[in-house]
């Protein structure tokens, strides 16, 4: 990430979560706002479909599904009585407009810049701010996360459902450490749901190469990928930390939970509770 500037890979999955609601059919992931938050920026669609078909609606339905997981899983959190949502790292993600679900506050966590922007979009396109929605500007790599949030008004005596999306990759290890252990002090009932880039070791060739090609992407971003993780020491580390069930979706999982044909590129989903 630039200091001054939004993050520049939030624009770019916007981009294809726009695009699912466009040119997808049956669509995985319906967002009804993920078109109207880009405003200008969505004229930028149209370079996109210039890329390879193939492995850009792999991608796109990537970030599709990553999204609705989430979203399914806050619901199950709900059902059994959770109240807060905390998005870590939420970019232009429209949950906190389009929030199904009565008297669950939505915490919406960014980095300064991104936040900043994203706060005009929405306003740009008239899109309603509910009462519930808490937004607080965090730099992960710099800022106490657990203080940020407790004054802005998360109440650590109540579960709470933690999203972070699209973020992990991008972190030093001592970020997501310590953002992990304070996800772990929370009360038993809260969980969290993430994406992570799998060991490059045990890739396929095939999973590489597409790895690579994404990894080229996001770097001439200006956020290059840091973090991977071997499958077996990360849920060590979830169940060291407190998080004894754990569900870890590859390509394979989300296909067949979601009726996908997504190839793989080593991206997995996670849900964890404690
Ligand atoms: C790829 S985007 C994903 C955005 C959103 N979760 C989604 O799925 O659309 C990465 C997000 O992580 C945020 N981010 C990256 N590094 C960060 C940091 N050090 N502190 C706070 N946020 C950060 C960016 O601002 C951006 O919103």
């Amino acid at each position: 990430m630039q200091d001054h500037e939004p993050s520049r890979t939030a624009i770019s999955v916007a981009l294809r979560r726009a695009a699912h609601q466009v040119l997808d059919s049956p669509k995985i992931f319906d967002d009804p706002l993920a078109l109207p938050i880009l405003g200008r920026y969505a004229a930028r669609m149209e370079k996109m479909a210039a890329e390879d078909p193939q492995a850009m609606r792999s991608l796109r339905l990537f970030l599709a599904v990553r999204s609705r997981f989430a979203e399914d899983e806050l619901a199950a959190a709900v059902a059994r009585g959770t109240r807060q949502y905390v998005l870590l790292g939420a970019g232009l993600d429209t949950f906190a407009y389009r929030n199904p679900h009565p008297g669950l506050r939505v915490f919406e966590v960014d980095h300064p810049a991104t936040q900043h922007w994203k706060r005009s979009q929405i306003e740009a396109a008239a899109i309603t701010v509910p009462e519930k929605v808490v937004y607080v500007p965090v730099d992960f790599e710099r800022q106490p996360l657990p203080e940020a949030l407790q004054s802005a008004g998360l109440d650590t005596a109540q579960s709470a459902f933690f999203a972070w999306l699209g973020v992990v990759p991008y972190l030093t290890i001592e970020a997501f450490e310590s953002t992990l252990g304070f996800i772990a002090s929370m009360p038993a009932g809260s969980g969290v749901v993430f994406d992570y880039g799998a060991d490059p070791a045990k890739l396929s060739d095939v999973e590489r190469a597409a790895r690579n090609a994404l990894a080229g992407r996001v770097a001439a971003l200006g956020e290059p990928f840091r973090l991977f993780f071997d499958l077996d020491d990360l849920h060590s580390r979830l169940v060291r930390l407190g998080f004894p069930q754990i569900e870890d979706l590859g390509a394979d999982e989300i296909n067949a939970r979601y009726n996908l044909s997504l190839t793989g590129r080593g991206g997995r989903l996670i849900s964890a509770r404690l």
